[in-house]
């Protein structure tokens, strides 16, 4: 058998091997053709999961991906007659993470270009683009004509990934989603960079999070997670930063598609959760120095209504109505506080999984989701909570779901009886 069959490639690694250019470049191929078969890619999958890939390995892997699909061109945007630098974001997933809507229009009402790129959500952690979709109107595709467009007029677009972006991730990811293979750090990092780099963005800055509402659920392994990605990018002559950022409890007070549309026109409002503000400036702050801007203060466009402005611009350009209302859940249930005291826990994996129960997330690749259903908590880690007063709010369209929500939820509120210190800032590292 030669050692670019698939199944040399796999022995090989389930083995410890390490695989060469040529074995990576011939297993993925033939994998997007359809000559290597499922069960061989979750095979390879499996034994990559369990033997780890050298820092070469991850990134001709991830090279094989991006060469799987079309390399978008963002060169040579303009406006006014001024080039225009292209700067993205990309989160690793968390619940309650709304950070790229009021951040995507920040960054643009700066003069800087941010092709968003995004994807549905599955499971626990909510999609971008489910977001967006509860704004009446808004349209998730864009042809790439459009997309250039868009970033030259408005600078910010959020939109759904062509198919053919990275499209031997796209039928791993599916792969890896349904034989327990997503948890591999260079699976994750090459899924995740393969994509960015596809998309032609100058610079990239990542939020990378941890804790039970995040695939890494400790530090160390997000800070590996991270400096792959950051090698990665970098490697591909992206410029690449990472903040390492807290998960253990939701972002901000809401988790759920519309709800975290409204909680994110209040921080752009001027307003918003103080955690939601404080994680929106610190990533702006990264990407406006990847931009050529390090000595500008994000806050002031959150201030003066720039960020706002460039907000209903690019919803508009989407065929989104700003100002229309958004969908609300027909039913509410609320869940009082257990004790009086401190809050000093709200597991994150817990709200992320009850809003799912509740409507907010899909279990399968395609279904619909509920714009209306999700969860909101009344207080944050440190504020006083008043036993018997409403603690949080389960928001769905189908009242059979609170009984489910309520046991995700089973155990995920911790009151303490004497005063608790306010929750750490959200920002715990930073790898460049
Ligand atoms: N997000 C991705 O795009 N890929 C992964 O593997 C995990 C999260």
């Amino acid at each position: 058998m030669s050692a670019l069959d698939p199944v040399s490639i796999i022995v090989a690694k389930r083995d410890g091997g390490v695989l060469s250019t040529e074995q990576i470049r011939t297993v993925l191929d033939g994998f997007t053709r359809g000559d290597v078969a499922p069960e061989q890619m979750a095979a390879l999958a499996m034994a990559i999961l369990q033997r780890g890939m050298n820092r070469r390995e991850i990134a001709d892997w991830t090279a094989a991906m991006v060469a799987s699909g079309t390399r978008m061109d963002l060169s040579g945007l303009t406006r006014n007659g001024t080039s225009l630098r292209t700067v993205d974001k990309h989160s690793t997933g968390g619940v309650g993470d709304k950070i790229t809507l009021p951040l995507t229009p920040l960054i643009a009402s700066y003069g800087l270009a941010v092709p968003q790129l995004s994807g549905r959500g599955l499971g626990h952690t909510g999609g971008t683009l489910d977001k967006l979709e509860a704004i009446p109107g808004w349209r998730a595709t864009l042809t790439p004509g459009e997309l250039r467009e868009q970033l030259e007029s408005v600078g910010a677009v959020v939109c759904a990934a062509s198919d053919d972006l990275a499209p031997a991730d796209r039928k791993l990811y599916a792969l890896r989603d349904v034989t327990g293979t997503v948890p591999s750090i260079p699976l994750i990092a090459s899924s995740i960079m393969s994509k960015k780099i596809a998309e032609g963005t100058q610079a990239l800055v990542l939020d990378v999070k941890a804790g039970s509402g995040a695939f890494m659920t400790s530090y160390d392994d997000a800070a590996v997670l991270a400096r792959t990605m950051v090698d990665l990018g970098t490697d591909a002559g992206v410029h690449t930063v990472a903040l390492l950022t807290d998960m253990s409890v939701p972002l901000g007070r809401s988790a759920g598609n519309a709800l975290e549309v409204a909680e994110s026109v209040e921080v752009l409002a001027g307003g918003g959760p103080g955690d939601v503000v404080e994680l929106t400036l610190a990533l702006a702050r990264e990407m406006l120095a990847a931009g050529g801007l390090p000595d500008v203060d994000p806050a002031d466009h959150l201030a003066g209504g720039q960020a706002m402005d460039a907000w209903r611009a690019m919803i508009a350009a989407q065929g989104g109505d700003p100002d229309a209302d958004l969908p609300q859940a027909a039913h509410r249930q609320v869940v009082a506080a257990p004790e009086s005291g401190w809050l000093a826990h709200l597991d994150a994996l817990a709200v992320g999984l009850a809003a799912w129960e509740l409507g907010a997330g899909r279990s399968t690749p395609g279904a619909a989701v509920s714009a209306g259903a999700g969860v909101t908590w009344h207080a944050g880690i440190g504020d006083p909570v008043t036993k018997g007063a409403p603690l949080l709010t389960l928001h769905a369209d189908d009242p059979s779901r609170f009984d489910r929500a309520l046991e995700r939820l089973a155990g995920a509120v911790t009151v303490s009886r004497t005063e608790t210190a306010p929750a750490p800032t959200r920002v715990r590292g930073r790898i460049a």
